[in-house]
């Protein structure tokens, strides 16, 4: 059983399963949606809302293998409390879960409260601590870089080990698969740790036009976020994001994602130019 299933990790890791041919229940709070997206025999798709507990029974009656997320917009903990503590009740006894880098070192970050909740309740665990994913530059960063060639991160000089959500979900295919140990925890990472002038750098190489790295302070990048629209909660927790790459929280390299793919991970070049054209006008 999947969460987050529309979302980057989540769409990739679909498509392992389908791929291979191997059946799956994909949750998301528009299910029909959802069905559409994947269009397989194989998907079972399922309405599932962590704040609604009346779509819990549906979403992990008969599952016994969980990958799970914590979306960036859900505010509390609770929900996500409520929901494992359902999968428990409803049979699920291993689970993957999608964390971010260092959440050892931030105990008041949400994704390290459920690390410790997973362990608490027992469950049998995988824990991918994921540095920052590429993916952030079209889901974020697009329009800049597209329309105003400019890359608008408020991260100082901070590096960060970007990775590409592909293989972070190819990591987490593995482990639903059974392919690692059990109760470990992965540090995904790609093998370089990339300031934002180097990214804007590569981006220029890439792409054939000059990027130029803003270094916006991020009381600007706040204003900017707030006046495209954005909520206040999600721009403040996309501001959090980019203060701990300044403050060096993602630039840590391991090779955990070397070990587990067998292979290196994707590089940053190679993720630009397999998205080039999203980043050209
Ligand atoms: N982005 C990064 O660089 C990065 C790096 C490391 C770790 N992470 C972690 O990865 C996780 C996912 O991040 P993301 O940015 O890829 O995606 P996201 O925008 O946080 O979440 C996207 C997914 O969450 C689902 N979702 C949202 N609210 C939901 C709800 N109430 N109930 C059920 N599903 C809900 C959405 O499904 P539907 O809309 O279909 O319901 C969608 O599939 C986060 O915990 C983030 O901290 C992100």
């Amino acid at each position: 059983m999947i969460t987050g299933a529309t979302g980057y990790v989540g769409r990739a890791l679909s498509a392992w399963f389908i791929d291979k041919g191997i059946p799956y229940r994909a949750a998301s709070r528009y299910p029909i949606e959802t069905k559409e997206l994947f269009n397989d025999l194989n998907v079972e798709s399922v309405r599932f809302d962590f704040e609604d507990s009346s779509t819990y029974q549906q979403t992990f009656e008969g599952v016994k293998t969980l990958f799970l997320i914590r979306p960036t917009v859900l505010r509390e903990l609770q929900p996500m409390e409520d929901t494992l503590r359902a999968a428990k009740f409803f049979g699920v006894n291993r689970v993957v879960f999608l964390s971010v880098l260092a959440s050892e070192k931030m105990s008041f970050l949400p994704h390290r409260k459920i690390e410790k909740l997973l362990i608490h309740l027992g469950f049998n665990y995988t824990i991918l601590r994921a540095s920052l994913f590429m993916q952030d530059l079209l889901k974020y960063q697009q329009t800049d870089i597209r329309e105003h060639h400019v890359l608008n991160i408020p991260a100082g000089l901070g590096e960060t080990s970007f990775i590409d959500s592909r293989d972070v979900a190819e990591t987490a295919f593995l482990s639903l698969m059974g392919k690692h140990y059990s109760n470990e925890v992965y540090k995904m990472t790609g093998k370089q740790s990339l300031s934002m002038y180097h990214v804007a750098e590569i981006l220029s190489d890439e792409i054939g036009c000059k990027i130029i790295y803003t270094n916006p302070t991020k009381h600007q990048f706040i204003k900017t976020y707030l006046h495209r629209g954005f909520s206040n909660e999600y721009t403040a927790q996309l501001a959090n994001v980019y203060t701990s790459v300044k403050n060096g929280f993602s630039k840590r390299i391991s090779l955990d994602t070397e070990r587990t793919l067998q292979r290196e991970p994707r590089y940053l070049k190679e993720f630009i130019r397999d998205h080039k054209e999203a980043f050209i006008e």
